[in-house]
């Protein structure tokens, strides 16, 4: 099923209740939470984000761009993201940390920068519901979509579809119409889009729009 999760990176901050309620057809809510060591930027952490789950408007798909996950991630289940994705390259035991956000009740997402490679975790797909395939390096809206993560997407289905577990392929970064077709043949079904949304005249037509592309190409 093709899920759209769009970033309110970028949206304004100062009225999120108003702007969480613009993407109302949209799967998740994505919010990017930077801690300016994992990523060269700061946005928000553990209240802002408990405070966006509580409005109810959308679930919340937390992407934490931070460095000790396995400390801080299950804070984010805990205040009731229904998604809570960490990175690869800063996890100590990704293992445990996915088995603990699972105990506590929330989906687990594990995110590769652009050049991390994804066959190390080829053996370990079942401990998580989504592997998120960056299309940018991590840290700022707004960037263009790097199409060299494409058959890092590629192998990833394959891989997922050979082991026969039910895992989702988020990408994020970059993705608009003009990019979202190629991620979605290439194996893509949760899409995240911040300034594709939020620069939008409205934002509720560019999510149907962006959600149709997709579905075109759907595996
Ligand atoms: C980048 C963030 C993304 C980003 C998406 O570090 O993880 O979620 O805000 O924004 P766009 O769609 O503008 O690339
Ligand atoms: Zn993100």
């Amino acid at each position: 099923m093709t899920t759209i999760s769009p970033s309110i990176l970028n949206c304004d901050i100062a009225d999120l209740r108003g702007e969480l309620a613009k993407i109302k057809n949209a799967d998740y809510a994505h919010v990017d939470v930077m801690d300016n060591h994992f990523v060269p930027n700061l946005t928000w952490g553990l209240p802002v984000v408990e405070s966006v789950v509580k409005t109810g408007i959308l679930p919340v798909d937390a992407h934490l761009m931070i460095e000790n996950p396995d400390v801080w991630a299950p804070h984010y289940a805990e205040v009731g993201c229904a998604s809570v994705t960490f990175h690869a390259e800063a996890a100590a035991a990704p293992l445990r940390l996915a088995k603990e956000i699972h105990k506590l009740g929330a989906k687990v997402g594990l995110a590769l920068n652009p050049a991390t490679p994804f066959e190390q975790f080829q053996d370990v797909l079942g401990y998580f519901d989504m592997i998120l395939c960056m299309t940018v390096e991590p840290g700022f809206g707004g960037q263009s979509f790097i199409s060299e993560v494409l058959p890092k997407i590629r192998r990833a289905r394959k891989a997922i579809s050979a082991a026969g577990v039910q895992v989702s392929i988020q990408v994020d970064g970059g993705v608009s119409r003009k990019t979202i077709e190629q991620a979605a043949d290439a194996g893509a079904d949760v899409f995240v889009a911040g300034s594709a949304v939020f620069g939008a005249e409205d934002a509720d037509k560019e999510i149907s729009a962006l959600r149709s592309l997709a579905e075109g190409h759907c595996h």
